[in-house]
């Protein structure tokens, strides 16, 4: 990834998944069934757009290459939004093979890959922005197989509104 610099605006969470589903859609359609869920209420965060839309579509990337040995029917991933009290996520899952339990770390370090061609980047640069934003990013396995990617991210306060209550409140 180019060394860009860190621009922040006020940006939503949706918007960024959205994008980042098109742009992957354009070009690859043919290799996944790629799907949204995308909440109805908006989800505004403080961050950069650029880098937002590369956590997403590494996290879509590395999905699809999971499951790149199965059956082009089985082949499904689903972006989806939401609002957890104070934090606006957003999650890559997929149908693919998960990810072994003693792994779910380790695959944030760097180089570390299982991919013959793979440099072990991808996870460890998706980390390192969500940090940078005041985030978490979490590997899990899906009770139905597969393996689902959580970002979080702090909402933007905004005055008046029922974040910023809440957040007084808690
Ligand atoms: N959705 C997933 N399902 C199963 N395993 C995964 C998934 N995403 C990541 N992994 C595992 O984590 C490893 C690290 O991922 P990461 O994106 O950091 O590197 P990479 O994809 O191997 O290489 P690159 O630098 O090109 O991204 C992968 O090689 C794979 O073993
Ligand atoms: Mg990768």
């Amino acid at each position: 990834m180019e060394k860009a610099p860190f621009e922040v605006g006020d940006i939503d969470l949706n918007e960024v998944a959205c994008e980042t589903e098109k742009f992957f859609s354009a070009f690859s359609a043919f290799e996944v069934d790629l799907s949204t869920s995308i909440t109805p209420e908006p989800l505004p965060i403080r961050g950069d757009r650029i880098q937002l839309q590369q956590v997403v579509l590494n996290l879509i990337v590395n999905a699809t290459d999971a499951m790149s040995e199965m059956p082009r029917a089985e082949r499904k991933v689903t972006i989806r939004t939401t609002r957890i009290r104070d934090l606006a996520e957003v999650s890559i899952s997929d149908a693919g093979p998960g990810i072994p339990p003693n792994k779910l770390k380790e695959v944030f370090e760097p180089f570390f890959t299982t991919k013959a061609h793979g440099m072990g980047m991808g996870l460890s640069i998706v980390r390192t922005i969500i940090e940078a934003h005041g985030g978490h990013v979490v590997a899990e396995n899906q009770a139905g197989g597969g393996a689902v990617f959580r970002v979080t991210l702090p909402l933007a306060k905004m005055h008046g509104n029922a974040t910023d209550r809440q957040v007084k409140a808690a």
